[in-house]
């Protein structure tokens, strides 16, 4: 037996208990003729003593951190007791000490903050999960992994998994491919997700499907995204959105009472993708702070085709409004007494090429009800104030406004709001904003493929088996409609990041082939990638509708992150290599002719 007791969960209880732990070395801390050693294992700390005798015993071991060791001894009193850790009241008086394995100095301090940098521990990463932030993370991870699985088994969904060797899958990346040796000049692709196998278990019968799964993405990685990530995949079926959605938000609401302890109890906020452009200028707000878009002007069928022009700033002869399609407020509370400087710093950050604005406006509204402002030379007090009224602003507020094209305008007032919110720290990772996004368009307009090549053309924005809303059908042979179609699809956000995505599904083959054309896909090809899933449909589909959620992401929130790679074992580093491993690499000669395969050099 290696140990009685892992060695973060001694405590006073355990007073003059004979104990064995086992575990790596924090720190030897060498006082005269005594010793303390931090032992660590995955439960956290507990402090070893060593008086005088065996102290002399260990000298010619040259312990040091992180050998692996092996104690036993009697539970005492600590004298120095700290709060700073759960075994701070108690050590161990160590009778027997056993060196398992000795261990070459890390390349980093192993402690709560590391002194190693990013490319380091990722290259290290088994000693960088031994890290406490890392423990809890992984931790974490596998309680949410847990309390999913019992969510969904309560309710009835099977766990069925899927292939990793498939085809392409459509969800508007690009697919990591693998060649087949046995089938020369031909590829598997990986799923993006189980989109389609997902819909063959509902045609099977196989009603309510989870799986907790791996996704791979061929695109540009940030720090919420990896190229192979886990997501937590779920359809039913003989659903409408509403059952998706009640079932969905209790899933959240379970994972928030068991990992955070949070009720809660309402329902989630819905709004539609409409209204969340308008007011927060994106899909996935972050509804802890207010600063909603004041839109000063905007263009007829600014988001929605029946939008009205909006104007309440021409007629003043001036330019910078005159020319702009769109102008945009936001209402920063309590920030009138910006100096010019801060206020010059905000306008650097929104000049920068990311943001992409020209300049920025401002109204401050004076806590003694004066109204001071940089575009006074062309407004009334009057009008001032009426401006600063459409934003519910009031003493001491203080109106950032921007202009320029609509969309760019749209986006730049949606980054600065949580820009403004960053610094001034509304965005608490402890509280838990979640809300619906509902009445997504069906179709965006892709000016580009994702490598910068082919012309402009209709894409479906959630993926082609997604349902149009029933009255709109017909707009599928309309493409002046094409903008303006919105699909039974929704998204759930949890503090500004989409945690999850889904819809509810075209069953009938007619519908699915017009929705093809109406992606400009050929019917042949259609044919030839989805053929399956139109025979499928031809052999009694159900209705069905699901989602799916970004595990990591998810796991990363309910951390108090948004980091995911904080929490995914081995992770990618930000150009897709695991460091570790040094993945990807070349392959042999010998294996590259196994797969008929020829390397062509890239050119610089
Ligand atoms: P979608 O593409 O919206 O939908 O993905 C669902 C959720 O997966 C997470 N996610 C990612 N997480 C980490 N790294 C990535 N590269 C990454 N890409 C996506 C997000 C996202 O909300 N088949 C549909 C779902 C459905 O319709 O049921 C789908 O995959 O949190």
């Amino acid at each position: 037996m290696y140990r009685s007791h892992y060695c973060g969960i001694l405590r006073a209880t355990h007073i003059n208990q004979e104990v064995q732990v086992a575990g790596w070395i924090q720190t030897v801390r060498a006082f005269g003729s005594i010793t303390f050693i931090d032992l660590r294992d995955r439960s956290g700390i507990v402090q070893l003593y060593l008086d005088e005798a065996q102290t002399q015993q260990i000298a010619t071991l040259n312990l040091g951190r992180e050998f692996v060791i092996q104690a036993k001894g009697i539970v005492i009193e600590r004298s120095n007791k700290t709060d700073k850790i759960p075994t701070g009241e108690i050590e161990i008086k160590v009778a027997e000490l056993k060196v398992l394995n000795p261990a070459k100095t890390p390349p980093f301090t192993i402690e709560e903050l590391s002194d190693g940098g990013e490319e380091l521990r990722m290259k290290y990463r088994y000693l960088d999960l031994r890290r406490s932030p890392l423990q809890r993370n992984i931790q974490l991870r596998y309680q949410v992994n847990r309390a999913v699985r019992n969510y969904l088994d309560e309710n009835g969904f099977l766990d069925i998994e899927t292939p990793f060797l498939i085809g392409s899958t459509p969800e508007g990346a690009r697919d990591f491919v693998v060649p087949s040796r046995m089938n020369p000049n031909e590829f598997y692709g990986l799923p993006q997700s189980p989109q389609t196998f997902k819909q063959l278990l509902m045609v099977a019968g196989y009603d309510r499907y989870f799986q907790i799964v791996k996704c791979f993405r061929d695109e540009d990685l940030r720090a919420d995204r990896q190229p192979e990530f886990t997501q937590i995949d779920c359809e039913m079926s003989f659903v409408e959105q509403e059952d998706v959605l009640q079932m969905f938000e209790g899933l959240l609401k379970h994972l928030l009472k068991e990992i955070k302890d949070i009720s809660y109890s309402e329902a989630f906020p819905r709004i539609s993708w409409s209204e969340s452009m308008r007011r927060f200028g994106n899909d996935k707000p972050d509804i802890r702070f207010g600063m909603e878009l004041v839109h000063l002007k905007s263009p007829k069928g600014a988001i929605d085709l029946q939008d009205e022009a909006v104007d309440y700033l021409s007629g003043a002869d001036f330019k910078v409004v005159d020319e702009a399609e769109a102008v945009i407020g936001i209402v920063v509370k309590g920030k009138a007494a910006y100096t010019r400087k801060e206020i010059d710093n905000i306008t650097d950050w929104v000049k920068r090429p990311q943001i992409g604005m020209n300049g920025m406006m401002f109204i401050k509204y004076n806590e003694d009800g004066s109204i001071k402002s940089s575009i006074d030379k062309f407004y009334t007090p009057e009008q001032l104030a009426k401006f600063l009224a459409l934003g519910d602003a009031a003493p001491g507020d203080i109106m950032l406004i921007l202009s320029g094209a609509n969309n760019r305008t749209i986006k730049a007032a949606s980054e600065l709001r949580l820009e403004m919110a960053k610094q001034l720290g509304l965005r608490n990772p402890a509280v838990y904003a979640p809300l619906w996004v509902i009445d997504f368009p069906l179709l965006e307009y892709a000016e580009q493929d994702e490598d910068g090549g082919g012309a402009g053309r209709w894409v479906a924005r959630h993926h082609p088996f997604t349902a149009p809303k029933p009255d709109q059908i017909s707009w599928l042979a309309d493409r002046d409609k094409f903008p303006y179609l919105k699909a039974n699809a929704y998204d759930l956000v949890l503090n500004g990041n989409e945690l999850g995505g889904g819809s509810i599904r075209i069953f009938q083959k007619k519908l699915q082939q017009d929705m093809f054309r109406a992606l400009g896909i050929s019917d042949e090809e259609a044919k030839d990638k989805f053929g399956f899933l139109l025979n499928a449909f031809e052999y009694g589909a159900p209705p069905h509708g699901g989602i799916a959620f970004g595990m990591d992401r998810l796991c990363a929130l309910l951390g108090g992150d948004e980091i995911i790679r904080d929490y995914i074992a081995f992770p990618k580093n930000n150009a897709g290599r695991d460091v570790m491993l040094n993945a990807p690499s070349s392959i042999a000669q010998k294996q590259l002719d196994e797969l008929f395969l020829s390397l062509v050099k890239p050119t610089e």
